[in-house]
């Protein structure tokens, strides 16, 4: 089915993830001819920021976003901020400030004002370069709103779990909303509710690669092609065709990247 479409956009993977590694090269050559013109893949750390700059040498289709993901907020050294931003300053193919964020659903995750200095510093960091963020709020929408507010960066809020009241603030600022696979799960309500009422204009769509497949593949390992699925569930969500979802939201992904 993947085939049948064309300008797929994907904002948001992680093609770094061991669980490419085996097959890594025949996975991301074979995309363009699955209809995608374009992905994003995002750092986690610093080893995972420069191996997403690796890949993105080899493959004129992909981008790159360096950064800290709040998952990792404990491991970060002295020094690795700056090395980023200059990453981010040298080099021509990485486009944004992420994975950065706030995840509270894990107890044993970094204590929260870890993970909020290093979110802000890395926010501070993109409204310098004047570049945008890749945001991951996880169970932590009133601390991340607080500071996207107060902060006010450029970017994206990926993988958008928020009601569409939240969605309406985020807009306000400025910002795109990233949805992905969960968009097709049976359980989706409040993600459907976001998709049938914001503005098609700052909707941009994402993988999260390897993660998050969409129905029909739920639960398999995910790859920026099945995002056909993704624009198909919100066509039928939104009484459009398709292709003109993926057309609109490959636009959207490159205003919000400068592409
Ligand atoms: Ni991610």
């Amino acid at each position: 089915m993947e085939n049948m479409y064309q300008n797929i956009f994907d904002t948001h993977a992680h093609y770094d993830d061991e669980a490419f590694m085996e097959d890594q090269d025949t996975v991301l050559s074979g995309l363009k001819d699955k209809g995608v013109t374009g992905v994003v893949t995002c750092g986690v750390d610093l080893l995972s920021s420069a191996n997403v700059l690796k890949l993105t040498k080899k493959y004129d289709i992909l981008y790159g976003a360096l950064g800290y993901h709040p998952e990792k907020a404990d491991e970060e050294r002295k020094g690795d901020l700056e090395l980023i931003g200059e990453l981010l300053e040298s080099e021509e193919k990485a486009v944004a400030v992420g994975e950065i964020g706030l995840d509270y659903y894990y107890e044993d995750g970094a204590p929260k004002e870890t993970q909020i200095d290093l979110f802000q510093r890395q926010i501070a960091l993109g409204n310098d370069l004047d570049i945008p963020v890749i945001v991951h709020d996880r169970e932590a929408h009133e601390d991340t709103m607080k500071i996207l507010k107060d902060m006010k960066p450029k970017g994206v809020v990926h993988c958008f779990s928020g009601s569409y009241e939240m969605a309406k603030e985020i807009i306000k600022l400025g910002m795109y909303i990233g949805v992905g696979g969960v968009v097709t799960f049976k359980n989706a309500r409040k993600t459907v509710e976001v998709v049938e009422q914001m503005p098609l204009e700052f909707l941009v769509l994402e993988t999260d690669a390897p993660y998050l497949a969409p129905t029909p593949f739920r639960g398999k390992r995910n790859d920026s092609s099945y995002i056909a699925y993704v624009a198909e569930r919100i066509a039928e969500i939104r009484g459009m065709d398709p292709q003109e979802i993926l057309n609109i939201t490959a636009e959207n992904a490159k205003r919000l990247y400068n592409l």
